[in-house]
């Protein structure tokens, strides 16, 4: 399965995908709205191509959120992963990547969706916090959820280290559900998300949870 990752910064979970790349997917791409982002460096070194759509070469933010979707399609994908990347793209771009595009979201949706999520959970005194893998449709992470990791919040927890107990569960997820993807065992239908048993009883030997 020929994979695309779209990142705007660190890149970690692009990194965590591509170091637990398995014979059932390839990275064939990076795209980064962001040329200095150190993800895009880590990409070029494992001899990943990268493509930059930066906002000042388009005429409106709006134009060059379009553009991704040229961008990303010359690689041809089979699954394009939003890991980190900070633009919402409109409409017109999920419809056309609609049941191949995905995104990893750090909190229980549907819990916290939008921004500084761990600050948020410290501030609302949840006991459990975490990460979420799910098909991206027009609701920003509103979208079908595959898959969730849960971790405790400590009381000693500041928004660094819940954040950092987060980002490893994220790092272990998300490369176990794209390949889950790519062998067929997870897939989208009608806007629902389809996962076989077994994948369903592995996943959760990992520690992840799917809604029931
Ligand atoms: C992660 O926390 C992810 O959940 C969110 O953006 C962050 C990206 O981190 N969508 P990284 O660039 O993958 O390190």
């Amino acid at each position: 399965m020929r994979v695309v990752i779209l990142i705007s910064g660190r890149g970690s979970n692009m990194r965590s995908i591509i170091e637990q790349s398995t014979p059932n997917y390839q990275v064939v791409a990076v795209v980064t709205n962001n040329p200095s982002a150190a993800g895009a460096q880590y990409a070029l070194e494992q001899g990943i191509q990268v493509g930059v759509i930066e906002r000042h070469s388009y005429g409106s933010l709006a134009e060059a959120k379009i553009a991704v979707l040229d961008r990303v399609l010359e690689h041809a994908p089979d699954l394009v992963v939003l890991a980190g990347f900070m633009w919402v793209l409109p409409p017109p771009v999920v419809a056309a990547l609609r049941g191949k595009l995905i995104n990893i979201h750090p909190s229980l949706l549907p819990e916290l969706p939008g921004l500084d999520t761990h600050k948020r959970a410290l501030a609302a005194g949840f006991s459990r916090h975490g990460c979420t893998v799910h098909y991206v449709n027009e609701e920003v992470d509103g979208g079908p959820i595959i898959a969730q990791c849960s971790v405790p919040v400590e009381p000693s927890d500041t928004e660094e280290t819940l954040a950092d107990r987060v980002l490893a569960a994220e790092h272990t997820i998300y490369p176990l559900i794209v390949n889950a993807i790519a062998t067929g065992s997870v897939r989208y239908a009608d806007g629902k998300v389809v996962i076989q048993a077994g994948a369903i009883r592995d996943l959760e030997r990992s520690g992840i949870t799917v809604p029931k």
